[in-house]
């Protein structure tokens, strides 16, 4: 989704905002612009289109040591160079760049003109210049609070005044705002990635904060002039962990970090002599957890099918009743509040509008809500009533890999935790930790499959549909799968659980549509293999991912990809990798933009519902 990155210190500001820009083109964008003050004077660049269009129309010498700067995804209004921000008053005196969606911008958007406003853009966001502008007289943090009180909807905003060189002024409702503390300069931006080449020292802005920067210092108030206390954080990771290191794309480099991503989620957690897990972030006393009777876990997307893994794995080894949620769905069906229910909102961004919505309605319904989260700092885990980090690192590439496995990761750890305080034995408890211990060297013979998924990937190119089934634990990964190769290779893909296809999916199955079987060595092998041979009775095409040495499966498949035999509840893991680099080498072999596809952002915050409806 959008993002936003302000500069005020000593060095070009022009350089910076560009190439904190850059480092938010993962969130997916569509036009980007900046402001630049100097000598009472903003210059405003906005182009359409990839950032290297704006760059290239950026003198290399534009002067001015502040401003302002935004990727946006349009939402109002179409894109092109005037929708995109930065948006000015009138006089040209003031620029702001805004996250979110001011929801009573026509009514504004009326009074203003009525008064002799010009609009000159057809977006919801240009009523915030030209309001502040009105309130404006002497003092850009004033105006911007008069005019916050006017706004309704969601905003992350900065803004800057001509006539106020080297400051600042942010406002956070709903679209997250960071500020970074430098040395004799400082930031805001959307995301800590646009200013981790300059500083690790943060203040993550909550919701109802408005910030006041200058290069040496900051205040933060609400709305109303109280002063809001805050905390600086250093952030965990490095600028290193951004880069490409040698692979073409991000969405490569996620794929194979994965062994180091889950042994980071595993750290210290494992707890091998008792057969258990520890997880300090929970909250909860064990008395609390023995309590829990039903647990729902919500989330969107490809963190949504990591919510269904778990949900099978908490009913199949801790016998509790457990299901998982879309977001998008709780969050508008008035959902019931059950005391014994334990609930959980997994988010690799922690800033999804959809899940963190869903977890505020369930909160004010008197639910505990635990989040699962990668992104430090971010909403969902401040808000949330507990939770654990997956320590993912950052995910750069649109299509989520190493976040999935590691929120597996995760939610096995607690999966195993309620186990142990169940009906699990020690013994049972000891398999599990020390399968999951192994993981990391699973997922490295798995990467070592590399060249032949991509041969098999590249037989099955040009093919326009394919089925994705699994069944049990592995069915949640055939719908990883599929959303997988939908959206980087843009192909037609359908997930289902393979007990299903007979009651009418069969009927698309021919020669030229493939489908991909899961087939673990576990209690569901044999159902998976009749449904096998009801595609193969149909002519269609076979791409098995099975276990090493399964005869049975090779003699049906097309084509095979071997994975090492695991502990039957550690499949998810060694299957979806191959699942992703299948869909990789297919985006690859199609030439599509694999970090970012088309019509997709890494965030979803398209947020409707400010934090104090
Ligand atoms: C994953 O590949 C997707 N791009 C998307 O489905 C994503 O998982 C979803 O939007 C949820 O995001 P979150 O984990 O940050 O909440």
């Amino acid at each position: 989704m959008c993002g936003i990155v302000g500069y005020c210190g000593e060095k070009n500001a022009a350089g910076i905002l560009v190439e904190g820009l850059k480092r938010l083109e993962y969130r997916g964008y569509d036009s980007s612009g900046i402001s630049v003050g100097f000598n009472n004077k903003l210059t405003v660049i906005k182009k359409k289109g990839k950032i290297s269009n704006l760059q290239a129309a950026v003198p290399k010498d534009l002067p001015g040591t502040y401003g302002i700067g935004h990727t946006r995804w349009a939402t109002h209004g179409e894109v092109n160079d005037l929708n995109a921000h930065p948006h000015s008053d009138s006089s040209g005196k003031i620029s702001i760049v805004h996250n979110g969606i001011i929801e009573n911008y026509i009514a504004l958007r009326k009074k203003l003109t009525a008064e002799g406003v010009e609009f000159i853009t057809e977006t919801d966001s240009e009523v915030i210049p030209h309001l502040i502008s009105k309130f404006y007289d002497g003092d850009l943090e004033k105006a911007v609070k008069e005019c916050l009180k006017h706004l309704k909807g969601t905003y992350g905003i900065v803004a800057v005044h001509a006539d106020e060189p080297c400051r600042m002024v942010g406002a956070r409702n709903g679209s997250p705002l960071v500020l970074g503390i430098g040395e004799g300069e400082m930031f805001l931006a959307s995301d800590v990635t646009a200013m981790m080449a300059y500083t690790k020292q943060v203040v993550y802005m909550e919701d109802g904060d408005v910030v006041v920067v200058d290069k040496t210092s900051f205040r933060t108030t609400d709305i109303r002039d109280n002063e809001r206390d805050k905390q600086i954080s250093t952030v965990g990771w490095d600028i290193g962990e951004m880069e490409k290191d040698g692979f073409p794309t991000f969405m490569e480099k996620e794929i194979f970090e994965q062994p180091q991503s889950i042994l980071r989620g595993m750290k210290g957690r494992l707890d091998i002599d008792q057969g258990t897990a520890k997880l300090g972030g929970l909250n909860m006393t064990n008395r609390e957890l023995r309590m829990v009777n039903r647990v729902i876990i919500l989330a969107a997307g490809t963190s949504s099918y990591a919510a269904m893994t778990c949900a099978y794995l908490l009913e199949k080894i801790a016998r509790i009743p457990a299901n998982a949620e879309l977001s998008s769905e709780i969050r508008y069906k008035n959902p019931i509040v059950d005391p014994g229910t334990l609930y959980f909102v997994v988010s690799q961004s922690g800033e999804t509008a959809d899940t963190l919505y869903a977890m505020r309605e369930l909160q004010r319904k008197g639910a505990k809500v635990l989040g699962i989260c990668n992104v430090v700092g971010s909403t969902i885990p401040r808000e949330s009533d507990g939770g654990v980090y997956i320590h993912s690192g950052p995910e750069i590439a649109v299509a989520s890999t190493k976040a999935f496995t590691s929120q597996l990761t995760a939610m096995y750890l607690f999966s195993l935790i309620m186990a142990r305080m169940r009906d699990m034995s020690m013994i049972d408890g000891k398999k599990i930790v020390e399968a999951m211990a192994k993981l990391p060297d699973d997922i490295e013979t798995v990467l070592k499959l590399n060249s032949h998924i991509k041969d098999i990937a590249d037989k099955y190119a040009d093919c326009h549909s394919f089925f994705f089934l699994g069944r049990g634990l592995t069915y949640p990964i055939a719908l990883e799968g599929a959303l997988k190769l939908k959206e980087i290779s843009y192909i037609h893909a359908e997930g289902y659980t393979a007990g299903e296809l007979k009651h009418g999916p069969i009927a698309l199955i021919n020669e030229v549509t493939p489908s991909v079987f899961l087939v673990p060595d576990d209690s569901l092998r044999e159902k998976i293999i009749s449904n096998m041979k009801e595609v193969k009775a149909r002519k269609g095409p076979i791409i098995a991912v099975a276990v090493e040495g399964d005869k049975e499966v090779e003699d049906i498949a097309d084509d095979v990809i071997f994975v090492p035999k695991v502990h039957e509840v550690m499949y998810p893991f060694v299957m979806v990798v191959p699942l992703q680099m299948y869909a990789y080498h297919t985006a690859v072999k199609l030439g599509r933009n694999v970090d970012q596809p088309r019509n997709l952002a890494k965030s979803v915050t398209g947020a409707r519902m400010p934090a104090s409806a």
